[in-house]
């Protein structure tokens, strides 16, 4: 087939060059972006008098027929023709004739396919944004229920604190609030009009990019057609928060898969959501928290994968830059697999109430409550810290939880220590009295649950 561009070539174009070469095979879903984008382009052209309005309802018509047969599955994709847009362009002109050849005018692939991105991007990461909120709100909801569930809290993966799950939900939900607020500002910068940047330098012809802005409802058009043709910081944008939001996602894989080892017995994962092996008949494992945990290396892989393509590019457009699309669409579907799959999930989780609060008792987890109850009676905290490091010492020489020792073993220590201790000395009391700002206190958790809840 002859190519669109094939004036000045006096042979045709390799097979092997046709293989190596061709991005159809992985941008042709960038079709109804594409079509929206030249509808657009059309009707700019007819009203700036660079076309005939007829011309335009033509080409227009013609763009509509070719998108249902895309959308029924109809549409042969072919390709000898490279890439989505000369796709569609052929198509238009094998069934209007020449006429098709107008719809390029005072266009380039070039600013074509940086506008198809950005109406692509502009469209997933608000069905991102959405997937976010959705599961925001199932973590409020179970942090709601788990206000007064008391559990470890960790620090190295040793017993620090007791904390609530409701506290312990909330601060994915933070994380969660972040990778919202980095999607919905880097929609910001998706938001600007590259077309009528052409190849490079802009066009002689009278074209209205602020038109064409309107149509596709753009904020902003790009102030330079260079930079427009050779910008993909929007993606490189995306594919960096993508592998934080990832980083969250992972960090809550790796709780599932803890929590719900028979070591720490926190979880029971629905059977649905998990497998088993072929070997041992036993088993029943949390395949999906661990494929969520896995596939960060293919999110991360992709960002520094587009960050060596455009490194040291010069200006303007490169082909290297074709090389944009398959890491941006993995990172899109990743994302919104392992948000669809955790969001289904999440809810159907047990927690073990009960293994839970007694493994926040263990540990002497209330070391601290004792040092601070010592600076309550006037001791300096780094003395109350030493006391209380005695204190520990001892118990566990003696096998003894701190709450087991006597007053009497408890006063050898510190005379400030007095009989009101004990009744700090539980995991219960350890929650509720922390309920300073952010703190894990179910009453804290609560208020917190209330301004997120208004907050989405
Ligand atoms: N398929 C190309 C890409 O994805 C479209 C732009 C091609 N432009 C060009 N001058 N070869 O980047």
């Amino acid at each position: 087939m002859k190519k669109p561009w094939a004036g000045r070539f006096k042979e045709e174009t390799a097979g092997s060059v046709e293989e190596f070469t061709e991005s159809i095979s992985f941008d042709w879903r960038l079709w109804p972006h594409d079509i929206e984008g030249s509808i657009a382009h059309a009707r700019m052209l007819a009203r700036q008098g660079i076309i005939s309005g007829s011309d335009a309802d033509k080409i227009i018509t013609a763009l509509r027929e070719i998108a249902s047969e895309l959308e029924s599955g109809r549409f042969r994709f072919r390709k000898d023709l490279e890439d989505i847009h000369m796709n569609i362009e052929a198509a238009l002109i094998r069934k209007i004739g020449p006429l098709g050849g107008k719809l390029h005018t005072a266009r380039s692939r070039n600013d074509q396919v940086a506008l198809d991105l950005r109406l692509y991007l502009r469209a997933e990461a608000a069905g991102l944004v959405g997937m976010i909120k959705r599961l925001q709100r199932i973590l409020l909801r179970l942090a709601q229920k788990h206000a007064e569930t008391i559990m470890p809290g960790y620090t190295h993966l040793q017993r620090a604190q007791p904390v609530t799950l409701g506290h312990h939900l909330l601060a994915y939900v933070e994380m969660l609030q972040r990778d919202k607020e980095r999607l919905l500002d880097s929609l910001k910068r998706i938001d600007t009009l590259p077309l009528g940047a052409c190849a490079l330098a802009g066009t002689t012809l009278p074209v209205d990019r602020a038109y064409v802005a309107r149509l596709l409802k753009f904020k902003r058009v790009a102030a330079n057609s260079m930079d427009a043709v050779s910008d993909r910081d929007f993606v490189l944008e995306f594919l960096a928060l993508g592998a934080i939001l990832m980083v969250h996602l992972s960090r809550m894989a790796e709780e599932l898969v803890l929590w719900s080892t028979e070591e720490f017995s926190f979880i029971e994962l629905p059977d649905a959501f998990t497998t088993g092996s072929s070997i041992m008949p036993q088993k029943k494992n949390p395949d999906v928290a661990e494929l969520i945990r896995g596939k960060v290396g293919r999110v991360y892989g992709s960002l520094v994968a587009l960050l060596t393509t455009m490194k040291a590019l010069p200006l303007s457009y490169n082909r290297d830059m074709q090389e944009d699309k398959l890491p941006l669409f993995d990172t899109v579907d990743t994302l919104k697999s392992v948000m669809g799959v955790l969001t289904d999930m999440l809810p159907r989780v047990k927690f073990n109430r009960k293994r839970m609060k007694e493994t926040a008792a263990g540990g002497y987890a209330l070391a601290t409550d004792l040092a601070e109850y010592l600076v309550g009676k006037g001791l300096p905290f780094r003395e109350a810290h030493e006391v209380t490091g005695r204190v520990v010492g001892y118990a566990i020489e003696r096998g003894a939880e701190l709450h087991e020792l006597t007053l009497d073993e408890l006063r050898g220590f510190s005379p400030l220590i007095g009989p009101d201790v004990f009744d700090l000395l539980t995991v219960e009391k350890a929650v509720t009295r922390r309920k300073s700002g952010g703190g894990t206190a179910p009453e804290e958790v609560r208020r917190q649950v209330e301004r997120l809840r208004k907050a989405l």
